[in-house]
């Protein structure tokens, strides 16, 4: 310990997103899981492995994938906030529900509006500083009945409630605008897996175009209002990495770099003032994707490779942009793993600052356990574990050892 040290003033502290924590939304995906709770259990069983099977027993139940009051966060969240803080936390990513601010077309909830200045303000009176998140991935009805992303007035309705949003909430300094947009258009409009469940390219592209144009405007809008705040978008970023040298090896690297890693952050790349980067992904490249030799696995069977996270930074560090590192975590319901994945993933990020690249801030994925989309809740990725019953909270040991890395700001 001691070894890496990490900038003055850098933001340190963990992610939420409404619909996972809050409770009680009443958007497309509430909708959703009403409607596909029952095939969601019936799939479980082919579609995870048996040790899965055996310590999540909960994947068979409906309620597991209903998000109902989920974390209760929407009342809870001072006493969240104040945990976080005593972890050490000063700074929280979070995201407001659009369908909260405008339930209907063209109206918005000042109720709503009051709420989340609320939120900012407890985060400011602890001293913590507010990301907040603008969409992240769920949607109000009306939006969804008339076409959703694919509708060629998306991007302008979006721009609306971002104006009514970044217009009205006082003390904000950053603004993600959309988090992860080329994941929510895979899963939704490519794999077809999450509403509105379309599989068909075109739509596909028409809804990434719609997206980069929604972000667009929301830049400009929240720029004219306050040129001060600092946007951006959170971005997914894998580590694609060619085993060796070969030429269909390393020519399947690059596309995949070119179409996921960066094709977005291009087009908007006069449209940002930071890059918020996700990183989750390592994919091994041997005549195909996904290689991967996965010596270390999450509760959702996905590969634990920290190095990665340095080479995602190296790949987003050539927008010569700030960077934050606006979600990393993993699943670890007995968390056993978790302090290691931070410690580790934290080296990385810490070599990479070590050679000049400009990382201010890190995000753990995520504050609480939580609803964990078309999966529900068996996956648990909080520094708290959240007893789903009772809406107790319990602080994990790995929140801790990251309060340690916090307090010292060095590893
Ligand atoms: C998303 C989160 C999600 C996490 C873990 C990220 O891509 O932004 O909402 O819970 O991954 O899957």
């Amino acid at each position: 310990m001691g070894d890496i040290k990490f900038p003055e003033n850098f933001y340190w502290g963990a992610a939420t997103s409404a619909h996972q924590v809050e409770g009680n939304q009443n958007n497309d995906w509430a909708d959703w899981e009403r409607k596909n709770a029952k095939r969601l259990v019936k799939e479980a069983g082919m579609y995870w492995q048996e040790w899965q099977q055996e310590k999540f027993p909960e994947m068979f139940e409906e309620e597991n994938y209903i998000s109902g009051v989920a974390c209760k966060h929407y009342e809870l969240f001072r006493e969240d906030f104040e945990t976080a803080k005593n972890l050490g936390h000063n700074a929280h990513r979070f995201s407001i529900e659009w369908s909260r601010i405008e339930p209907k077309e063209g109206c918005f909830d000042e109720g709503a509006i009051r709420h989340y200045q609320k939120v900012v303000n407890a985060l400011l009176e602890l001293g913590m500083e507010p990301f907040v998140t603008l969409y992240h991935w769920t949607l109000p009805l009306w939006f969804c009945r008339k076409g959703g992303w694919l509708n060629k007035k998306s991007p302008i309705y979006f721009e609306r409630y971002v104006r009514k949003v970044s217009s009205a909430l006082k003390g904000i300094r950053f603004f993600i605008t959309i988090n992860e947009p080329n994941i929510y258009a895979s899963q939704s409009y490519l794999k077809g897996s999450w509403p509105p469940q379309k599989k068909n390219f075109f739509l596909y592209k028409r809804v990434l175009n719609n997206l980069v144009k929604a972000h667009c405007q929301a830049y400009s809008v929240i720029k004219k209002i306050n040129s001060q705040i600092q946007v951006g978008i959170a971005k997914n970023i894998v580590y694609f990495e060619a085993v060796n040298g070969n030429l269909v090896n390393s020519s399947l690297e690059k596309l995949s770099d070119y179409f996921h890693n960066l094709w977005f952050l291009n087009k908007i790349r006069n449209y940002q003032d930071f890059i918020g980067l996700n990183y989750y992904f390592h994919s091994r490249i041997n005549f195909g994707f996904n290689k991967n030799k996965n010596k270390l696995v999450s509760d959702l069977g996905w590969e634990i490779y920290p190095k990665g996270i340095y080479f995602a930074l190296k790949l987003a560090s050539k927008f010569k942009k700030p960077i934050f590192i606006t979600e990393n975590g993993v699943a670890d319901k007995e968390d056993k793993i978790r302090s290691w994945f931070i410690e580790n993933h934290l080296l990385w990020v810490g070599k990479a600052i070590g050679e000049g690249i400009n990382v201010k801030g890190y995000f753990y994925w995520s504050l609480l356990d939580n609803f964990e989309w078309d999966k529900g809740f068996w996956p648990r990725f909080g520094l708290v574990e959240v007893d789903y019953k009772t809406q107790k909270r319990k602080i994990r040991q790995s929140a801790l050892v990251y309060k340690k890395i916090i307090e010292q700001n060095s590893l």
